[in-house]
């Protein structure tokens, strides 16, 4: 979900302002997906690599995902079930605080029987640690082919991606789902984030469905 800082600075405002809104357009986004019967919607919430950023916008950005996790009464009304991917929060490098993975956890159990949509949120997720967890997981199982390094992906159920979508003009895969994407089409649009709307939904989809 890039651009978030982008679209406050055009608008002359200050950058965690982005970031709001780009939490705001999500979960725009998911209602529009829903009309679209979009089966899996994964987000980039926040990468391995976005802890260097200024303090403050990093405590923004974590209220802000406590924020979205804690939207369980509209996941429910709209029948969405949440899942998080990241590192896992007993991993040694893992740096999710314990009050968002309390928000995680409870998101998940609270719209865990709603079948519409799985809407998964990548909170501390890098793919490069991904496939080295999935790799060393199927090495002590003593099997290493693509069929077990899927089952030890951090969230195996998740489905090959589609689709990749890529905002805010910016032409980079960014260590997001490397694995999972080996076969996606991908999407470029030079909409920032908070802009993503429902008409630049379809155009993605588009993509896939023809
Ligand atoms: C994306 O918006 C949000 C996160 C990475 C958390 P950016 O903050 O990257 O916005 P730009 O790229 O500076 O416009
Ligand atoms: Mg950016």
């Amino acid at each position: 979900m890039d651009g978030n800082g982008r679209w406050a600075q055009r608008r002359q405002l200050a950058r965690t302002a982005g970031h709001t809104e780009g939490e705001e357009n999500l979960a725009r986004l998911v209602r529009v997906a829903r009309t679209r019967n979009v089966g899996w919607l994964t987000v980039f919430g926040f990468s391995t690599e976005n802890w260097v950023r200024p303090r403050t916008e990093v405590r923004h950005i974590l209220g802000l995902h406590r924020k979205l996790f804690g939207r369980v009464s509209e996941l429910n009304e709209l029948n969405v079930r949440v899942q998080w991917v990241g590192r896992p929060f007993d991993s040694p490098d893992a740096r999710t605080p314990k009050h968002v993975q309390r928000a995680i956890h409870k998101a998940i159990a609270d719209t865990s029987a709603n079948t519409g949509m799985v809407l998964t949120v990548a909170f501390d997720y890098g793919s490069r640690a991904e496939i080295v967890h999935a790799a060393r997981a199927a090495a002590a199982a003593g099997v290493v082919d693509a069929d077990a390094l899927w089952e030890h992906m951090y969230l195996p159920e998740l489905p090959p991606v589609d689709v990749v979508v890529r905002t805010s003009g910016e032409h980079r895969v960014s260590n997001f789902m490397l694995w999972q994407s080996a076969g996606a089409e991908v999407f470029f649009t030079e909409r920032p984030w908070p802009d993503f709307d429902g008409d630049e939904l379809d155009a993605a989809v588009a993509l896939v469905r023809g």
